[in-house]
């Protein structure tokens, strides 16, 4: 119980570290919170400051996911086999929480889903390439990142299943992060079924 909690600690703090909001603060003198959908991740990161800024907010927000599932793995807690993952998990898990609700900011920060991407990358990089060639099909089609987030969050247990058969804990974990994801998306779910949710077109601010 000790090591669940010290992961999920670690996860915690690692998570905290808001990039876009970071970002816009240092670079900008802006918090890109005040801004687009209000949120402080990648996407409105780059819909309020552009692509570049963009897609050094995804790569640090899920950056901080791989290095503690790292240091669990390498460092921490290494060679316990199906206890190691569970513990990655846990972490992952943690870093989500950190990073969809960092305490010193108000608890308000992103929607974990380039968190969420760094840990598939860091757990199994099929499953985080599915989950990227998923995310493309379905935003390029539909234009919304909202969806692609939506869809590649319900297919992580799926891949989970079927990457790791009979892993009931890390199957069940793994579930939690769809319903974090699913939560924090519920404002662009009803936007969505409005027919009011941001498309993804070259804004300039
Ligand atoms: O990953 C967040 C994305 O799915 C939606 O972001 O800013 O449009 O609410 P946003």
């Amino acid at each position: 119980a000790i090591k669940v909690i010290i992961c999920l600690a670690l996860g915690y703090i690692f998570g905290c570290f808001q990039t876009g909001y970071f970002y816009g603060k240092v670079f900008k003198g802006i918090d890109v919170r005040n801004y687009g959908s209000g949120n402080a991740g990648t996407t409105n990161t780059l819909r309020t400051l552009g692509k570049p800024a963009g897609y050094i907010v995804f790569l640090g927000d899920a950056l901080k996911a791989v290095f503690a599932v790292w240091i669990v793995r390498y460092l921490l807690f290494p060679g316990l086999g199906d206890v190691t993952k569970i513990l990655e998990t846990v972490t992952a898990l943690g870093v989500v929480l950190g990073h969809n609700y960092p305490f010193y900011m108000n608890f308000k920060g992103g929607k974990g889903i380039a968190a969420t991407g760094g840990f598939m990358f860091a757990l199994d990089v099929r499953i985080a390439l599915i989950a990227a060639i998923v995310f493309a099909v379905v935003f390029f089609t539909t234009r919304y990142v909202s969806v692609g987030s939506l869809a590649i969050t319900a297919l992580f247990p799926i891949l989970m299943l079927i990457f790791y058969p009979g892993q009931w804990v890390v199957f069940g974990l793994s579930l939690v992060f769809t319903a974090l994801a699913w939560w924090r998306h519920r404002a662009n779910i009803k936007r969505l079924m409005n027919g009011t949710e941001n498309k993804f077109e070259k804004k300039k601010r």
